[in-house]
């Protein structure tokens, strides 16, 4: 097999090893884009004209763009210039206007069993409806919102009512505290928080109304909370600024009716925070025109969605994943998509299994965290449940390690089903290194980069690494689902991903990774603070900075360490304050401090009393040296260490 490389020469992607997956002849045949290699030489040639074509293929426009791309205030690149545009338009009224109108858009499992369907027809009647309730409380195009529910569908109704009229949602997963809560709403500064009474998980609730109840209290700004009645618990409603969800729809303000507010391209679409290198969590901002167009695109031809799939993206709506690939790009597509609200073992580890088979799922995008979690129970299972309607599997979050991708292959997929192992980042939008049913597959390798992205591992001094070299992960050339800055915070988008290379004018990823003799991506990880604990994003600087938040905390540092399940587990220093002295209690309540303040996937599973960290002459942690040593690793060049 060769292909088209970014300056035209033909490589090779042949076997480096025996193990190599190639794609059947019939997969090829009935892909979506079975000249995707073709595409990929192409796309590159010309991105602009590449991207203009799926700018019109993908979505409608009320006003067609200017310009496709002006890189004139590089990095702030702008996509599809003066296009007027709306992704609920894009993604439910104009299905409802189509034969899709009484296609099923959602297909809902609760964790205790209740189920609900919504055609494209009912699910624009619930936005539109809710949409008009936003309206009634007063929020109208540019103002954030602020949503806090858990995994159902009103949630994705909630997104997609707000983007309607053109405010700017900021999602907070269900998982995060009352502190991180209070921090993203004052951040975003927004108004109206929506959230529900609770979440179901592992047969318990979580408190979400009670955590909502304690962030509003520690920002200035709410002034509105609705509620959504999930669980049925007790909670506290305050006048005047609570307001039961149902009740609101039921009022004559909740018609059926609401027009898509016309937004530019480069309107804001929606914040979502993610951690990075400092404690404070950064909120990325993507737009309204180019983010619609990408992940519809890598939807499309990654997993090959035909109008008959059934697609489960099992993700949390809370983050990126379920932004792009539950709510907006399969209604884009005008998919069918599965959501399921609870933990994938529950009641017990054949859970995922039984509704791949009682829904017929034929697609499934899951972590590797999942996976994994699943393979310990052994195979049997899976077993007992007919697979058989599965013809594509997916992979996102961290690197899979080639164990679990076997097992994946061979117990879920029987051997039948190639799984997309999907490079990819909050900031990115949408699947950037990832293949295609066309593409054979190495297991651990997340592949090539996908059309009209230039992605390429470094030295520091920029210059491309040797195959099998370890580097820097960049990506050359702008693209569609790119992040616009960080809310409020354009310096710091400057300074995080754009300084590194500045020179070259490349997005640095964070990441690093290595190619293959035969030009295949292996990512290695982050090389920044940033801890993915089962997939989740997490700094080390937001954990450490919740220690010493602590009255008897002075100095935290936090580590992460490899971990056979969670790809990576918390390991937390602490030095005392004066007269303080550290006990098996003190552990306890200090990983308590850190539930409350962040959440509980922050809680770190080892937490040590220490007299001293190690530092650098300038005063920083060399994190790098409490990781050897807890790893019982060589402690390696000390030459800077101060002490
Ligand atoms: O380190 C990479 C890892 O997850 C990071 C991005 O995290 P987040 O913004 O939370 O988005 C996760 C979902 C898109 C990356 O910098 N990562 C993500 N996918 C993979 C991965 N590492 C290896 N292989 C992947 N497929």
């Amino acid at each position: 097999m060769s292909e088209q490389s970014s300056n035209g020469q033909a490589i090779e992607v042949a076997a480096a090893d025996s193990e190599l997956y190639q794609p059947s002849p019939e997969a090829v045949a009935n892909a979506v884009a079975p000249n995707y290699l073709q595409l990929r030489g192409e796309a590159l040639a010309d991105i602009e004209a590449y991207w203009d074509a799926r700018a019109r293929e993908m979505i409608d426009w009320f006003e067609p763009y200017e310009k496709v791309l002006d890189d004139s205030g590089a990095p702030f690149y702008k996509w599809f210039v003066g296009g007027k545009t709306n992704i609920a338009y894009n993604a439910l009224d104009r299905h409802v206007n189509s034969w899709r109108r009484h296609k099923l858009a959602l297909i809902f499992e609760g964790e205790e069993g209740d189920k609900q369907n919504y055609s494209y027809y009912q699910l624009w009647q619930e936005v539109n409806k809710f949409a008009n309730v936003l309206k009634g409380k007063g929020v109208g195009k540019g103002d954030t919102v602020t949503i806090y529910m858990g995994r159902t569908p009103e949630l994705m109704i909630a997104m997609l009512a707000v983007t309607k009229i053109g405010a700017v949602h900021s999602v907070v997963y269900g998982g995060f505290s009352e502190q991180a809560l209070a921090s993203r709403i004052d951040d975003a500064q927004s108004r109206v928080l929506i959230t529900s009474d609770g979440a179901w998980l592992r047969g318990k609730t979580v408190n979400l109304k009670d955590i909502s109840d304690e962030a509003v209290k520690r920002s200035s700004i709410v002034d509105t909370v609705i509620v959504y009645q999930r669980t049925m618990q007790d909670v506290q409603m305050t006048p005047g600024r609570d307001h039961w969800w149902h009740e609101e729809m039921a009022l004559p303000i909740a018609s059926p009716i609401c027009e898509p507010e016309p937004m530019d391209a480069e309107d804001p679409l929606f914040i979502l925070y993610t951690s990075g290198t400092t404690g404070r969590p950064k909120g990325v901002l993507h737009t309204c025109g180019g983010y619609q167009v990408y992940t519809a695109t890598t939807l499309k031809y990654v997993f090959d969605l035909k109008e008959d799939d059934l697609w489960w993206c099992a993700a949390d709506p809370g983050w990126i994943t379920g932004h792009s690939y539950i709510v907006y790009a399969p209604l884009i597509l005008g998919s069918t998509g599965f959501m399921y609200e609870g933990a994938p073992d529950y009641p017990h580890p054949n859970r995922y299994w039984k509704l791949v088979e009682d829904y017929g799922i034929t697609i499934l995008y899951t972590a590797p965290t999942a996976i994994r979690g699943l393979m310990r129970f052994g195979d049997a299972w899976a077993e007992q449940h007919d697979l058989s309607s599965l013809r594509l599997l997916g992979s996102v979050g961290e690197p899979i390690n080639p164990e679990a991708w076997r097992w994946y292959h061979r117990v879920i997929g029987r051997e039948n089903c190639p799984i997309m192992d999907t490079w990819w980042q909050t900031e990115t939008g949408g699947f950037m290194i990832t293949p295609t049913p066309v593409v054979a597959l190495k297991p651990g390798s997340a592949t090539l980069p996908f059309t009209g992205i230039e992605a390429d591992v470094v030295r520091e001094d920029g210059s491309t690494c040797e195959p099998n070299e370890d580097g820097y992960l960049v990506v050359k050339r702008p693209w569609p689902g790119m992040a616009r800055t960080v809310w409020g915070d354009p310096d710091r988008y400057v300074e995080q991903y754009w300084s590194e290379f500045a020179q070259q004018g490349w997005y640095f990823t964070g990441d690093s990774a290595r190619r293959d003799d035969d030009g295949y991506f292996w990512i290695i990880g982050r090389m920044d603070d940033v801890i993915k604990v089962s997939g989740y994003r997490l700094g080390t600087a937001e954990i450490e900075s919740a220690l010493v938040s602590h009255p008897d905390v002075a100095e935290a540092a936090c580590v992460g360490i490899p971990h056979e399940l969670r790809g990576n587990v918390i390991h937390a220093f602490c030095i005392l304050n004066d007269g303080v002295s550290g006990s098996s209690d003190l552990v306890d309540a200090l990983k308590l401090h850190v539930r409350h303040e962040v959440g509980p996937i922050a809680v770190p599973s080892e937490l040590s009393i220490v007299d001293g960290l190690p530092k650098t002459r300038s005063g920083k942690i060399m994190r790098r040296l409490l990781k050897a040593q807890v790893q019982g690793l060589p402690i390696g060049d000390v030459s800077t260490l101060a002490d």
